[in-house]
């Protein structure tokens, strides 16, 4: 136990001392730095006066107008969006709802508060998104939805799976949670199923701080997920300071040449706060509580924050100004990534480049390049000198699970691509801070060399 402790410290000791030296790092968020002084101040007094609702509807209109001609409702997360939507339908104990075993800890989470059983199945070798065969594979009679993940910006085979769940009478809903504006054959992501979930968490490809949508063609599924969004609370004022807070720290202190004191930073509040010396509130501007099996007979691990909840005004207003930057941003990210792609190429790196990258009936807005590399562990290791990887998903089936995939239901063994690729994916930031352009994409030559 005392010999853990000492390496955890020592390990962490290490950290530190690398990060006192980093000249700069290119941490996992693309902050607000874009924003004016002025839109700073206009957002703070949103967030003070209150007056949220015309913001709210606005955003929810230009949100859902950004994916198609349905119809939007926001959340304080994507994972409320996806429990709004399986409570609207009326799912519950005995059903069974199919998810892909490369997701995070609050979508399983989400079917479990509702009473249902998560069934997890696997991915596709090609595109890191669900797998219509392994999909098949899992239908049961007691399945009832299926969840059609999208990874990474690139739109898995979702044509088939929709002609799957329509041949068995399934709910389908994209999770569009880390992947906004691509398109398969024409149809943007999310316009393909009964419903779509997207997150605008700060890792997201749009970032609000914390922040879900949920999106329907169906005027039906609109009213009915609505009669719930309708009673839903806010998250409390004390909160939404906190969010704040954090957005105005990310806005300064996450470019990249103040990012490794920004992470200091971060270890000494936490250290601080551990150690009983900071007094500091202990309740995070994120939403944490979602990680483990919900237990639905008691109120022990009711969340902090009110469960589901909407999206505070003034973050709604960060999504308006971020939509705003849209279009200038997807024709960035695209770039960065036909570099990478084209730098693969003349590295003979090509054989690792999945091929959906160029299957032309894909158009994809890139939050990453993903590929699978047998030195993965290798090159995720030369990475973390310059880039945070703390966040490279999928480490693991079912991430942020303090517990264990296991603890959600997954069971080891079951979805065997995910979980190779879980060892063997690498992927590359395209979300890159203005004016880093050049320095990710030497960084990328630089390491990418090593592992012809
Ligand atoms: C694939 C996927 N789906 C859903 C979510 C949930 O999003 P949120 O954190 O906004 O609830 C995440 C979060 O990381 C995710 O990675």
């Amino acid at each position: 136990m005392l010999s853990m402790a000492v390496s955890n410290y020592a390990g962490k000791l290490h950290t530190f001392s690398k990060l006192l030296v980093s000249p700069y790092k290119i941490g996992f968020v693309q902050p607000h730095s874009y924003l004016s002084d002025d839109q700073t101040k206009e957002i703070k007094s949103i967030l003070e006066s209150g007056s949220q609702k015309n913001l709210i509807s606005i955003y929810e209109n230009k949100m859902a107008r950004s994916i198609g001609s349905g119809y939007g409702l926001s959340f304080a997360a994507g994972r409320m969006a996806f429990y709004v939507f399986l409570r609207s339908m009326g799912i519950g104990p005995g059903d069974e709802v199919i998810l892909p075993g490369f997701t995070c800890s609050v979508m399983p989470n989400a079917i479990l508060k509702v009473g249902a059983k998560p069934v997890f199945s696997d991915i596709d070798v090609n595109t890191f998104g669900s797998s219509a065969d392994s999909i098949r594979e899992n239908i049961t009679p007691r399945t009832k939805a299926v969840v059609a993940q999208h990874s990474f910006g690139i739109p898995c085979k979702i044509e088939e799976i929709a002609d799957l769940c329509s041949e068995h009478g399934l709910l389908l809903i994209e999770d569009s949670a880390i992947s906004f504006g691509s398109t398969l054959k024409g149809t943007k992501v999310g316009n393909w199923g009964d419903a779509a979930i997207f997150s605008t968490d700060h890792s997201k490809p749009m970032n609000t701080i914390i922040g879900g949508f949920l999106y329907t063609r169906d005027y039906s599924v609109y009213l009915k997920a609505r009669s719930i969004y309708d009673q839903m609370p806010e998250l409390d004022n004390p909160h939404q300071k906190k969010i704040y807070e954090q957005f105005l720290f990310e806005r300064v202190h996450y470019v990249p040449d103040k990012y490794p004191r920004a992470v200091l930073i971060g270890y000494m509040h936490d250290i601080a706060k551990r150690s009983g010396i900071s007094h500091a509130d202990s309740q995070s501007a994120f939403l944490e509580n979602d990680y483990t099996k919900p237990d639905v007979s008691t109120i022990t691990n009711v969340p902090s924050y009110p469960y589901p909840a909407r999206m505070p005004g003034f973050l709604a207003k960060i999504g308006l100004l971020e939509l705003k930057r849209w279009k200038y941003e997807k024709v960035r990210r695209k770039k960065i990534l036909r570099f990478y792609i084209e730098k693969m190429g003349q590295m003979g790196l090509g054989k690792y480049v999945p091929k959906v990258y160029s299957n032309s009936a894909f158009d994809i807005i890139p939050l990453r390049f993903a590929f699978d590399h047998p030195d993965a562990h290798l090159i995720k290791m030369e990475m973390s000198k310059y880039i945070d990887v703390s966040w490279t998903w999928f480490c693991q089936p079912v991430i942020c699970c303090p517990k264990g995939p296991e603890d959600l239901g997954y069971v080891s063994g079951s979805c065997q691509v995910g979980e190779k690729a879980c060892d063997s994916i690498v992927n590359w930031p395209c979300s890159i801070p203005e004016g880093w352009e050049t320095k990710i994409e030497e960084i990328f030559v630089k390491i990418m060399t090593g592992f012809k």
